[in-house]
């Protein structure tokens, strides 16, 4: 590895001036007198891509990370010439090219510079390997902040840290390591109110120096391929994060049982302690989704494969688990065993699937069932075959959901716990080491995963997860943080990588709550439910070294407190599901950061602990041993508190108790929160009827609700529906309207409403104009609660006289 000093004194190289330029269709090519080519595509008024090549040619053009299904377009693509500059314009930025040196400048329509280049492209030639280091360097702008990366367990706001991907087995990883499972090189540059999105898409191990060398540079640079990288304005950030993720794709919708609570342990057999485990969420009535098996269910760690002293009927356990509300999840890792009465690695020898070294011998190589063969992912026929060997295991046996790990990939007791770079890998038909091919490895594994299991559990949703990944991964699983621990700094690590993950387009993450390795207290395992529920992917894993990590493990009172927690998870599943849908269909992360909610305060720069939970819930979770409260910050707006509808004006840090039973938690003034009863797994009950928390507004809000089956592929033919209501507040009225979208009907015909804040009795009630009386709403003015059916267009509440 190179550090950025070293990279500086070494021979650069740069491009000089510019000798000529030809536009084409949505491009412009730039060629220097150096040789270097710069190709600027517009693809949408607020992206644009840059790509350099040396020599005056470029590679082919391909990208693991781009989601080819992006729809681009632009209102205005304009070229403006003059001897020093060509400026290209859109509807929404300028861009300058200076013909000097081919530095290029991006400004807003007021002529606010964005993003500028210091020295700008410049490159080293690698003789070893051939090719270059491809390196840029902006400015940084006064006060300028940074985010993004992926899953780095490092301070929220990157400004001043030095980074790296290379996708790494971290077990027990400690704060501020630098390499971890995932690579995203997208990041984040937000100064004077203004935020745009950088993404690298160079799959090589690549550098990111946010001002750490050079307290006015940012710097990012890769060990080999070509400097290609999008430019994605903003203004906001939440416009650079959607812009992002509609990029490099988003997933379809997971099965809601996939958004419940999940238990794991490595590993639950044999069975019968599956089935024991089972029985004990009903029986303390803690509800529960999923449960998962871990290497030990395979014959010696063999992929594909059953320990039958175990397991001795697979089919009628994950059966009868199925009875009980269960799905079973299992785990594969890429490690093939070597051994010859081993089908999976007789097939693969015989196809020529595994990896090679660059002289010919197979990678091989030591993960947990000893020495290993590993398939080239890289190889669309090898994700065919892994994506068939799901047959059994998921379309006969019935395992609902598959959790890729060890993907990075993983080697034991070698040096760099990975693939030596000589190996040689397909790419999809662009060959080459795994200089090129380590960082999208696991991807492309889950990728393969993911065709299977699609295939084999349709017409149901396939539910996936991974350990390693790259940006764009997100179109096939979910993910989780890893072999994290069971301390009070990973608690705060796992608030701030899921929240970082969520910014970097990849939303369906949660942490192995309670900590992979070591034990946690009660009160820790308690904490972590609190912060966990609000995860999109809600699980408890742990390595067992250390004792149980079941809820009940903890005793009486961890087991209640945590039960009414995720009790409230399953409450809070329509809302965790619309804003899931969201992220689907318009890329917003399921967790906002609070500057990626108000990136106008600058108070949000240096905040991670508190954060927005779909569209209008605010978490803080408690991350200190001994807390009986904590001083949360209020973004703008007025927030309820949930426990006791005590209301904040935002703006502010104020105290708030919170005593183990209790985590911080508030509602957004006008929010209409819609709620499942609980249940002790997803469609244990047929609804009857749906709750909304209506939290008072003296003003206007608008919450969306999205509904469909909750599994299959009816709601892609217009069989879901979506809900928008938008309420408005006055001192003696209330109104909401409601307007509906799509096929999908309800099961339930009524809404049972419920109040919050309202500072009036009701004395009377309209229901699209027509009067209806309080005794048929079954208005109960106590608890401000009525039902109502769930179609009308327009509920208008009025002020009882007195
Ligand atoms: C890895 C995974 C962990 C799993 C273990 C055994 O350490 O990260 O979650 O339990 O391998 O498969």
């Amino acid at each position: 590895m190179i550090t950025s000093t070293e990279l500086e004194t070494k021979g650069n190289l740069f491009p000089g001036q510019i000798k000529e330029f030809r536009f084409e269709g949505n491009s412009v090519t730039f060629t220097t007198e150096n040789n270097v080519l710069l190709k600027i595509d517009v693809l949408r008024d607020s992206i644009l891509r840059f790509r350099y090549g040396t020599d005056g040619i470029f590679e082919n053009d391909f990208s693991y990370a781009i989601d080819k299904e992006t729809i681009h377009g632009f209102n205005k693509f304009e070229i403006q010439e003059n001897p020093s500059f060509i400026t290209i314009l859109t509807s929404k930025v300028k861009c300058r090219i200076s013909t000097r040196d081919l530095k290029v400048a991006i400004y807003d329509l007021q002529n606010k510079l964005i993003l500028e280049d210091e020295a700008g492209f410049h490159w080293q030639e690698n003789f070893e390997y051939g090719g270059n280091y491809v390196k840029m360097s902006k400015t940084s702008m006064d006060g300028e902040n940074f985010f993004g990366l992926g899953d780095k367990p490092t301070s929220f706001n990157l400004k001043g840290k030095k980074l790296s991907l290379w996708n790494t087995d971290q077990f027990a990883y400690s704060k501020d390591v630098d390499e971890l499972y995932k690579a995203v090189p997208f990041y984040i540059g937000l100064h004077s109110n203004t935020s745009y999105g950088i993404f690298f898409d160079n799959s090589f191990r690549s550098h990111f120096d946010f001002c750490h060398e050079k307290r006015n540079a940012v710097r990012f640079w890769a060990e080999g391929g070509e400097m290609d990288y999008y430019f994605i304005y903003g203004p906001q950030m939440a416009d650079v994060v959607s812009s992002y993720t509609h990029l490099t794709g988003t997933p379809d919708m997971p099965p809601m049982w996939a958004l419940g609570f999940h238990q794991s342990k490595w590993s639950y057999f044999p069975e019968e302690r599956l089935s024991e485990l089972a029985d004990n969420f009903r029986k303390l009535k803690f509800p529960c989704d999923a449960v998962y098996l871990d290497i030990d269910y395979m014959d010696g760690f063999r992929c594909f494969t059953w320990n039958r002293e175990h397991f001795p009927n697979p089919k009628q356990m994950v059966e009868k688990l199925e009875e009980k509300g269960f799905k079973t999840v299992a785990i594969v890792d890429p490690g093939i065993r070597i051994d010859s009465n081993y089908d999976v690695y007789r097939e693969g020898l015989e196809k020529d699937y595994f990896c090679k070294r660059a002289d010919g011998p197979y990678m091989r190589g030591k993960v947990w069932p000893g020495e290993c063969y590993f398939p080239d992912y890289t190889n669309p026929a090898v994700r065919e075959w892994w994506a068939d060997l799901f047959k059994e295991l998921v379309g006969e046996i019935g395992i609902k959901g598959v959790w890729n790990d060890m993907n990075e990939p993983a080697v034991m007791e070698v040096p760099g716990k990975t693939f030596p770079l000589d190996v040689r890998h397909d790419y999809d038909d662009n060959a080459c080491s795994h200089r090129k091919a380590h960082n999208i490895y696991g991807m492309q594994m889950a990728r393969a995963t993911y065709e299977g299991v699609k295939k084999y559990a349709f017409p149901k949703r396939p539910f996936n997860m991974t350990r390693a990944n790259f940006a764009g991964g997100q179109r096939f699983t979910s993910t989780w943080t890893g072999d994290n621990v069971a301390t009070w700094e990973h608690l705060w690590l796992a608030n701030t990588q899921v929240q970082r993950l969520c910014i970097s387009g990849m939303s369906f993450t949660g942490s192995d709550i309670g900590g992979f390795a070591e034990q946690p207290s009660g009160e820790l395992f308690t904490r972590w439910i609190q912060l966990g529920i609000f995860h999109p992917f809600c699980r408890v894993h742990s390595s067992g070294d250390h004792g149980n990590q079941e809820p009940w493990s903890f005793g009486e009172e961890v087991l209640n407190i945590t039960r009414e927690f995720v009790n409230l998870r399953y409450q809070l599943l329509p809302y965790l599901y619309t804003a899931f849908y969201q992220y689907v269909e318009e890329g917003i992360p399921i967790l906002k950061p609070l500057v990626y909610f108000d990136q106008e305060d600058a108070h949000t720069y240096y905040r991670s602990d508190e954060f927005i939970f779909g569209n209008q819930i605010l978490a803080c979770p408690i991350q200190d041993i001994n807390s009986l409260g904590r001083r949360v910050y209020f973004p703008k707006g007025r927030w309820y508190n949930f426990w006791n509808d005590e209301q904040i004006v935002g703006g502010k840090e104020i105290w708030v108790d919170a005593p183990l039973e209790k985590s911080p938690i508030f509602v957004k003034e006008g929010a209409i929160i819609p709620k499942f009863p609980v249940q002790q797994y997803v469609d244990e009950i047929v609804l009857k009827e749906l709750y909304l928390d209506i939290y008072y507004k003296n003003g206007n809000e608008t919450s969306v609700l999205y509904e469909d089956a909750h599994d299959g592929y009816d709601y892609k033919k217009g069989r879901y529906s979506l809900k928008t209501f938008k309420f408005r507040g006055r001192a003696s009225e209330v109104f909401i309207q409601q307007h509906k979208d799509g096929k999908y009907l309800t099961p339930y015909e009524h809404l049972q409403v419920r109040f919050h804040g309202l500072p009036f009795k009701i004395g009377k009630a309209f229901i699209d104009t027509e009067e209806v009386s309080l005794v048929q709403l079954e208005y109960d003015p106590e608890y401000s609660t009525l039902k109502i059916p769930k179609k009308f267009e327009l509920l208008h509440l009025v002020r009882e006289k007195t």
